[in-house]
Order: structure tokens, then C-alpha cells, then sequence
């Protein structure tokens, strides 16, 4: 299938044509199964779920990755264990999104679901340090606390260039009208997601020159994050509008690639 284009039609389909073991890293940012877009709409979004893992455990090459966004119960009741190991569930906090329960808490957080292929093949720390919270003065003390890891105490260390961005995240924030990447205002809320959370999970879990598929690519986010470091990207959609408003915005990053040169 021709690389770095997003191919028009039905990802269930679209699927079924990717060679075996052919791609290196899947975004699945699909139907969470809770708005009102039609695209939306899924009778059971733990079956759809468990489809996707098989399909996906089809393609990826041995120790590929695949990030599978979706609420907090995209995953309840379904073994996926026969086609892909879960690493991590992430956890993508976003404090702001409003606090409309009444009868129970608010959810205020998706759910980005870590699989492979086997043993993760990839995992780039380097590429996704953040920032130490911590004041100089604490981690020279937290030095001395001896930690805990795989049953044995160790002592904490900490690296200069930051550390391991963890399994919560509260540092990217979800668009707002005011954010200057927002590709179309109708579309807050319901699609696009920010460049920096894709740029976390493409930088962690491939290589340059490596392929990267988005079945689901909306205005192109994954498209524009791996023009940006040098990933190969297939991607598929089945709306139309989102197709041109996606080719659109990686034709301004050619542009701005060619007056560079
Ligand atoms: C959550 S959005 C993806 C947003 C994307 N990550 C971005 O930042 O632009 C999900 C997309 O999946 C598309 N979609 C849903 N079901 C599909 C299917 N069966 N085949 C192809 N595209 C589909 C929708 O049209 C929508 O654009």
C-alpha cells in the first residue's frame, strides 16, 4: 500500500489489505463509542476493541507497538492476550475537561492502551524525558531513599535530562479555541488530537524511516507528527471533509519544507 498518503474508505476493510507483519507502529485513535458523531456510533465498543487487537496483532511486524485510545472501559471483560501484550495503560489527565457529574464522579481522563507485538522492540526514553519536579535540594536527600524495583531496594537515581515521562499525564493539554494548531473550530472536542501527545508515543516507540499507521486519522495529526521526525505514515479515513482538511495541512508543512530549501 502506497506510503505517506492517506487512503480514502472503511479502516475494517482498509485493514485487511496491509501486508503480515508490515508496520512498525499503529496510533489507534478511533471510536470511543460516547459521542453523538455518527462515526461514533458502536453497538459494543469492547467487541470493536478486541477486533481491532486481532487485526492489528496481524500487521505489526514482531515487537511492533500499538497505542489504543478510548475511555476508561474500552478494554473491560475482553482477552486480547492471545494476539497482543499490554505494557501500560496510560493515562491522558486533563483537569479542565468540565465536572458535569451529578450521580457519580466525573471522568477526567482517556485511557491510551500500550500493546506489542511479543517484546516491545522499541522504546526510545531518551526521546520523551521530562522535566524533574523535584528541587535540588530534595533530590539530593531522595538519592539516599532506597527504592523499590523488581523486589529489590535500589537507590533512586536521577538523570539529568529528566525523567520518565510515567504513566499519568497531566502536562498536554486537550485543544482549546485558542490553540493555534486547531485546524477547525467545529472539530474541538470531537477529533483532533494535540501534536505534542502523538509526538510522544511516535517518538517512543519507533525509528526514523520506520512505518506508522493511523486507521483512523482524522485532520491528520499522526500524518503531520511523522513528516516532522522522519517516520513513513499510511493513513486511513472515512470522512471526506477530514481527508481534504488533512491534505491540506500537510501541504503547508511541504511548503514550509520546500522555502527552506
Ligand atoms: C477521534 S477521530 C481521529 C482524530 C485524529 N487523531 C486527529 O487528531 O485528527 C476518529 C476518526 O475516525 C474516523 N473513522 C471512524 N470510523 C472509521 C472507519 N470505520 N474507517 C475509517 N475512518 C473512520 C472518523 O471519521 C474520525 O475522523
Amino acid at each position: 500500500m502506497e506510503l505517506n498518503k492517506i487512503h480514502g474508505g472503511d479502516a475494517l476493510i482498509l485493514l485487511k489489505q496491509l501486508s503480515e507483519n508490515s508496520v512498525d507502529l499503529v496510533i489507534c485513535d478511533g471510536p470511543y463509542g460516547v459521542t453523538s458523531n455518527e462515526w461514533d456510533k458502536v453497538s459494543d465498543i469492547q467487541d470493536f476493541n478486541l477486533n481491532l487487537i486481532q487485526l492489528f496483532s496481524r500487521i505489526l511486524k514482531p515487537g511492533g507497538a500499538l497505542y489504543l485510545f478510548g475511555k476508561d472501559n474500552c478494554l473491560d471483560f475482553i482477552d486480547y492476550r492471545p494476539f497482543l501484550t499490554l505494557n501500560r495503560r496510560l493515562i491522558w489527565y486533563q483537569p479542565s475537561r468540565l465536572a458535569q457529574g451529578r450521580q457519580n464522579f466525573t471522568n477526567n481522563y482517556d485511557l491510551i492502551a500500550y500493546f506489542s507485538k511479543g517484546k516491545a522492540k522499541t522504546f526510545n526514553l531518551n526521546d520523551i524525558r521530562v522535566p524533574q519536579l523535584v528541587e535540588l535540594e530534595h533530590r539530593k536527600r531522595c538519592e539516599n531513599v532506597p527504592s523499590v524495583v523488581n523486589g529489590q531496594y535500589e537507590k533512586t537515581k536521577f538523570n539529568e535530562n529528566g525523567k520518565n515521562p510515567g504513566d499519568v499525564w497531566g502536562d498536554i493539554k486537550q485543544l482549546t479555541y485558542k490553540s493555534k494548531e486547531l485546524i477547525n473550530r467545529e472539530l474541538l472536542n470531537t477529533i483532533q488530537k494535540p501534536e505534542r501527545l502523538i509526538e510522544r508515543l511516535v517518538k517512543a516507540s519507533s525509528a526514523e524511516g520506520d512505518t506508522v499507521l493511523d486507521p483512523f486519522s482524522g485532520v491528520g495529526t499522526t500524518f503531520a507528527v511523522c513528516k516532522k521526525l522522519n517516520r513513513n505514515f499510511i493513513g486511513f479515513e472515512q470522512n471526506e471533509d477530514y481527508m481534504k482538511l488533512a491534505n491540506e495541512r500537510i501541504s503547508k508543512l511541504n511548503a514550509i519544507d520546500n522555502s527552506k530549501n
